[in-house]
Protein backbone atom coordinates (compact mmCIF):
# COMPACT_ATOMS: atom_id res chain seq x y z
CA UNK A 1 0.00 0.00 0.00
CA UNK A 2 0.73 3.47 -0.57
CA UNK A 3 3.93 2.82 -3.58
CA UNK A 4 4.71 5.81 -4.83
CA UNK A 5 6.55 4.32 -7.62
CA UNK A 6 6.92 5.77 -10.61
CA UNK A 7 5.25 9.01 -9.18
CA UNK A 8 7.06 12.46 -9.55
CA UNK A 9 6.02 14.69 -6.95
CA UNK A 10 6.68 18.31 -6.90
CA UNK A 11 7.13 19.29 -3.56
CA UNK A 12 6.98 23.40 -2.76
CA UNK A 13 9.26 25.09 -0.26
CA UNK A 14 10.74 21.59 0.27
CA UNK A 15 14.16 22.22 1.33
CA UNK A 16 13.66 22.84 4.96
CA UNK A 17 11.28 22.02 8.13
CA UNK A 18 7.85 20.30 6.99
CA UNK A 19 8.21 20.75 3.31
CA UNK A 20 11.42 18.73 3.75
CA UNK A 21 9.68 15.97 5.89
CA UNK A 22 6.92 15.79 3.12
CA UNK A 23 9.79 15.05 0.65
CA UNK A 24 11.73 12.77 2.64
CA UNK A 25 8.69 10.77 3.58
CA UNK A 26 7.70 10.69 -0.38
CA UNK A 27 11.02 9.49 -1.34
CA UNK A 28 11.26 6.88 0.99
CA UNK A 29 7.65 5.95 -0.30
CA UNK A 30 9.07 5.44 -3.77
CA UNK A 31 8.61 8.91 -5.63
CA UNK A 32 10.89 10.73 -7.69
CA UNK A 33 10.51 14.11 -5.89
CA UNK A 34 11.07 17.56 -7.12
CA UNK A 35 12.35 19.86 -4.40
CA UNK A 36 11.37 23.43 -4.59
CA UNK A 37 12.60 26.07 -2.82
CA UNK A 38 12.76 29.82 -2.82
CA UNK A 39 16.77 29.46 -2.14
CA UNK A 40 18.04 26.89 -4.13
CA UNK A 41 21.02 25.57 -1.50
CA UNK A 42 18.22 24.39 0.86
CA UNK A 43 16.81 22.36 -2.12
CA UNK A 44 19.63 21.14 -2.95
CA UNK A 45 20.98 20.09 0.23
CA UNK A 46 17.50 18.10 1.02
CA UNK A 47 18.03 15.99 -2.72
CA UNK A 48 21.54 15.23 -0.98
CA UNK A 49 20.10 14.24 1.95
CA UNK A 50 17.20 12.02 0.07
CA UNK A 51 19.80 10.58 -2.82
CA UNK A 52 22.31 9.57 -0.24
CA UNK A 53 19.64 7.79 1.61
CA UNK A 54 19.12 5.31 -1.73
CA UNK A 55 15.89 8.26 -2.77
CA UNK A 56 15.69 9.96 -6.33
CA UNK A 57 15.28 13.70 -6.02
CA UNK A 58 16.31 16.68 -8.17
CA UNK A 59 16.48 20.18 -6.84
CA UNK A 60 13.91 22.96 -8.42
CA UNK A 61 14.36 26.30 -7.30
CA UNK A 62 11.58 29.25 -8.05
CA UNK A 63 9.48 31.65 -6.61
CA UNK A 64 5.89 29.97 -6.49
CA UNK A 65 4.73 33.82 -6.34
CA UNK A 66 6.36 34.00 -9.65
CA UNK A 67 3.65 33.08 -12.25
CA UNK A 68 5.83 33.05 -14.82
CA UNK A 69 9.10 31.35 -13.06
CA UNK A 70 6.49 28.48 -11.86
CA UNK A 71 5.06 27.50 -15.67
CA UNK A 72 8.68 28.03 -16.92
CA UNK A 73 10.18 25.52 -14.90
CA UNK A 74 7.21 23.34 -14.91
CA UNK A 75 7.29 23.25 -18.31
CA UNK A 76 10.75 21.92 -17.88
CA UNK A 77 9.80 19.02 -14.86
CA UNK A 78 8.33 17.18 -17.18
CA UNK A 79 5.19 14.98 -15.58
CA UNK A 80 4.21 16.10 -12.15
CA UNK A 81 1.57 13.37 -10.64
CA UNK A 82 1.67 14.63 -7.16
CA UNK A 83 1.72 18.50 -5.71
CA UNK A 84 2.14 19.37 -2.91
CA UNK A 85 1.97 23.21 -1.68
CA UNK A 86 3.78 23.44 1.11
CA UNK A 87 5.57 27.01 0.61
CA UNK A 88 4.06 29.37 3.00
CA UNK A 89 4.47 31.37 6.09
CA UNK A 90 5.62 34.39 5.11
CA UNK A 91 7.52 33.65 2.50
CA UNK A 92 10.95 35.17 1.71
CA UNK A 93 10.08 37.26 4.90
CA UNK A 94 9.84 36.19 8.78
CA UNK A 95 6.06 36.21 9.74
CA UNK A 96 5.86 39.72 12.66
CA UNK A 97 2.60 39.46 13.86
CA UNK A 98 0.16 42.66 13.62
CA UNK A 99 -2.92 43.36 14.79
CA UNK A 100 -5.27 43.75 11.69
CA UNK A 101 -6.39 47.46 12.71
CA UNK A 102 -2.86 48.58 13.04
CA UNK A 103 -1.90 47.01 8.85
CA UNK A 104 -2.46 48.40 5.82
CA UNK A 105 -2.72 47.94 2.49
CA UNK A 106 0.84 47.30 1.63
CA UNK A 107 1.45 44.20 4.65
CA UNK A 108 -1.61 42.44 3.04
CA UNK A 109 -0.02 41.12 -0.23
CA UNK A 110 3.06 39.28 0.96
CA UNK A 111 1.24 36.69 2.82
CA UNK A 112 -1.56 36.04 0.74
CA UNK A 113 1.04 36.19 -2.28
CA UNK A 114 3.14 32.90 -0.71
CA UNK A 115 -0.26 31.41 0.53
CA UNK A 116 -2.59 31.79 -1.75
CA UNK A 117 -1.22 33.04 -4.84
CA UNK A 118 1.97 30.67 -4.70
CA UNK A 119 -0.61 28.08 -4.43
CA UNK A 120 -3.36 29.11 -7.84
CA UNK A 121 0.07 29.29 -10.46
CA UNK A 122 1.42 26.00 -9.11
CA UNK A 123 -1.83 24.50 -9.07
CA UNK A 124 -2.88 26.37 -12.84
CA UNK A 125 0.31 25.37 -14.07
CA UNK A 126 0.31 20.91 -13.13
CA UNK A 127 -3.56 20.98 -13.69
CA UNK A 128 -3.44 20.83 -17.40
CA UNK A 129 -0.65 17.99 -17.83
CA UNK A 130 -2.83 15.94 -14.68
CA UNK A 131 -6.14 16.32 -17.28
CA UNK A 132 -4.34 14.62 -19.92
CA UNK A 133 -2.98 11.83 -18.03
CA UNK A 134 -5.88 11.12 -15.73
CA UNK A 135 -4.21 11.38 -12.94
CA UNK A 136 -2.95 13.36 -10.16
CA UNK A 137 -2.77 14.32 -6.23
CA UNK A 138 -2.79 17.76 -5.01
CA UNK A 139 -2.46 18.69 -1.23
CA UNK A 140 -1.96 22.09 0.24
CA UNK A 141 -0.64 22.61 3.49
CA UNK A 142 -3.16 24.70 5.21
CA UNK A 143 -3.41 25.80 9.01
CA UNK A 144 -5.75 26.04 11.96
CA UNK A 145 -4.81 28.99 11.04
CA UNK A 146 -7.44 29.31 7.84
CA UNK A 147 -9.94 27.06 9.36
CA UNK A 148 -10.36 28.48 12.95
CA UNK A 149 -8.86 31.88 12.59
CA UNK A 150 -6.13 33.50 14.72
CA UNK A 151 -6.16 36.09 17.30
CA UNK A 152 -2.49 36.89 17.21
CA UNK A 153 -1.78 39.14 14.47
CA UNK A 154 -1.43 37.30 11.78
CA UNK A 155 -4.85 37.45 10.21
CA UNK A 156 -4.10 38.10 6.33
CA UNK A 157 -1.73 34.66 6.74
CA UNK A 158 -5.47 32.99 7.77
CA UNK A 159 -6.98 34.61 4.72
CA UNK A 160 -4.27 33.21 2.47
CA UNK A 161 -4.56 29.45 3.94
CA UNK A 162 -8.21 29.76 4.41
CA UNK A 163 -8.79 30.83 0.50
CA UNK A 164 -6.11 28.03 -0.66
CA UNK A 165 -8.21 25.31 1.33
CA UNK A 166 -11.38 26.85 -0.42
CA UNK A 167 -9.38 26.64 -4.15
CA UNK A 168 -9.04 23.05 -3.18
CA UNK A 169 -12.60 22.16 -2.81
CA UNK A 170 -13.39 24.06 -6.00
CA UNK A 171 -10.60 21.92 -7.86
CA UNK A 172 -11.81 18.79 -6.37
CA UNK A 173 -15.21 19.35 -7.54
CA UNK A 174 -13.94 20.57 -11.40
CA UNK A 175 -11.83 17.83 -11.26
CA UNK A 176 -12.81 14.93 -10.08
CA UNK A 177 -14.22 12.84 -13.01
CA UNK A 178 -10.42 13.29 -14.29
CA UNK A 179 -8.61 11.18 -11.80
CA UNK A 180 -7.34 14.09 -9.62
CA UNK A 181 -8.04 14.58 -6.42
CA UNK A 182 -7.36 17.95 -4.22
CA UNK A 183 -7.24 17.86 -0.56
CA UNK A 184 -5.77 20.51 2.35
CA UNK A 185 -3.87 19.27 5.41
CA UNK A 186 -4.40 21.82 8.31
CA UNK A 187 -1.87 22.14 10.50
CA UNK A 188 -1.91 22.78 14.09
CA UNK A 189 0.86 23.44 16.62
CA UNK A 190 4.02 22.09 14.80
CA UNK A 191 7.78 21.59 16.80
CA UNK A 192 9.36 23.93 15.39
CA UNK A 193 7.83 26.41 17.87
CA UNK A 194 10.58 28.37 19.80
CA UNK A 195 11.95 25.96 22.66
CA UNK A 196 10.21 28.27 25.21
CA UNK A 197 7.15 28.31 24.02
CA UNK A 198 6.89 24.41 23.66
CA UNK A 199 6.16 23.12 26.85
CA UNK A 200 2.94 25.76 27.89
CA UNK A 201 1.61 24.70 23.93
CA UNK A 202 2.17 21.22 24.42
CA UNK A 203 -0.53 21.51 27.04
CA UNK A 204 -3.10 22.25 24.86
CA UNK A 205 -3.04 19.41 22.70
CA UNK A 206 -4.93 16.36 23.79
CA UNK A 207 -2.40 14.21 22.52
CA UNK A 208 0.43 15.53 24.75
CA UNK A 209 3.22 16.35 21.74
CA UNK A 210 3.86 19.11 18.88
CA UNK A 211 3.85 17.48 15.28
CA UNK A 212 6.67 17.13 13.35
CA UNK A 213 7.92 16.62 9.74
CA UNK A 214 7.10 13.18 10.00
CA UNK A 215 3.36 13.46 11.07
CA UNK A 216 3.14 16.10 7.96
CA UNK A 217 4.60 13.20 5.35
CA UNK A 218 2.63 10.61 6.10
CA UNK A 219 -0.61 12.56 6.05
CA UNK A 220 0.64 13.62 2.73
CA UNK A 221 2.00 10.09 1.62
CA UNK A 222 -1.50 8.66 2.03
CA UNK A 223 -3.00 11.59 0.31
CA UNK A 224 -0.59 10.91 -2.47
CA UNK A 225 -1.45 7.46 -2.95
CA UNK A 226 -3.89 5.80 -5.09
CA UNK A 227 -5.22 4.07 -2.12
CA UNK A 228 -6.78 7.49 -1.33
CA UNK A 229 -8.76 8.05 -4.92
CA UNK A 230 -12.04 8.43 -2.76
CA UNK A 231 -11.12 11.11 -0.60
CA UNK A 232 -11.57 14.98 -2.92
CA UNK A 233 -12.81 18.24 -1.49
CA UNK A 234 -11.51 17.71 2.07
CA UNK A 235 -9.64 19.36 4.68
CA UNK A 236 -7.70 17.04 7.04
CA UNK A 237 -7.15 18.67 10.53
CA UNK A 238 -3.27 17.50 11.82
CA UNK A 239 -2.99 18.88 15.13
CA UNK A 240 -3.36 16.26 17.72
CA UNK A 241 -6.79 16.77 18.64
CA UNK A 242 -6.35 20.61 19.29
CA UNK A 243 -9.06 21.15 17.06
CA UNK A 244 -11.91 18.74 16.24
CA UNK A 245 -14.12 18.40 13.46
N1 LIG B 1 5.42 25.55 11.35
C1 LIG B 1 4.17 25.63 11.79
O1 LIG B 1 3.92 25.70 13.02
C2 LIG B 1 3.01 25.62 10.83
C3 LIG B 1 1.71 25.58 11.32
C4 LIG B 1 0.66 25.59 10.43
C5 LIG B 1 0.90 25.59 9.06
N2 LIG B 1 2.18 25.64 8.61
C6 LIG B 1 2.40 25.65 7.17
O2 LIG B 1 3.27 24.59 6.82
C7 LIG B 1 4.06 24.96 5.70
C8 LIG B 1 5.53 24.75 6.01
O3 LIG B 1 5.84 25.43 7.21
P1 LIG B 1 7.34 25.47 7.78
O4 LIG B 1 7.20 25.93 9.19
O5 LIG B 1 8.04 24.22 7.46
O6 LIG B 1 7.91 26.66 6.91
P2 LIG B 1 9.39 27.27 6.83
O7 LIG B 1 9.20 28.74 6.76
O8 LIG B 1 10.27 26.70 7.88
O9 LIG B 1 9.92 26.72 5.43
C9 LIG B 1 9.29 27.11 4.26
C10 LIG B 1 10.24 26.90 3.08
O10 LIG B 1 9.57 27.47 1.96
C11 LIG B 1 10.50 28.27 1.23
N3 LIG B 1 9.76 29.34 0.56
C12 LIG B 1 9.29 30.48 1.12
N4 LIG B 1 8.73 31.25 0.19
C13 LIG B 1 8.83 30.58 -0.98
C14 LIG B 1 8.45 30.89 -2.30
N5 LIG B 1 7.85 32.04 -2.59
N6 LIG B 1 8.69 29.97 -3.26
C15 LIG B 1 9.32 28.81 -2.98
N7 LIG B 1 9.73 28.48 -1.74
C16 LIG B 1 9.48 29.36 -0.75
C17 LIG B 1 11.46 28.81 2.27
O11 LIG B 1 12.72 29.19 1.68
C18 LIG B 1 11.58 27.64 3.24
O12 LIG B 1 12.66 26.79 2.92
C19 LIG B 1 3.71 26.41 5.38
O13 LIG B 1 2.75 26.47 4.36
C20 LIG B 1 3.13 26.91 6.68
O14 LIG B 1 2.26 27.99 6.51
C21 LIG B 1 3.24 25.64 9.45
Amino acid sequence: MFDLTGRTALVTGGGQNIGAGIAQTLATAGARVLVNDLRAERAEKIVADIVESGGQATAAPFDVTDRDAVLAAVAGLGPVDVLVNNAGNGGAEAMLPKKFTDTDPDDWRGPMEVNLDGVLHCCHAVLPGMVDRGHGRIITISSAAGTHGVGIGFATYSVGKGGSLSLMRSLALEHGRDGITANSVALGVMDSVRPETAAALTKSIPVGRLGSPGDVGATCLWLASDESGWVTGQTIGLNGGAFTS
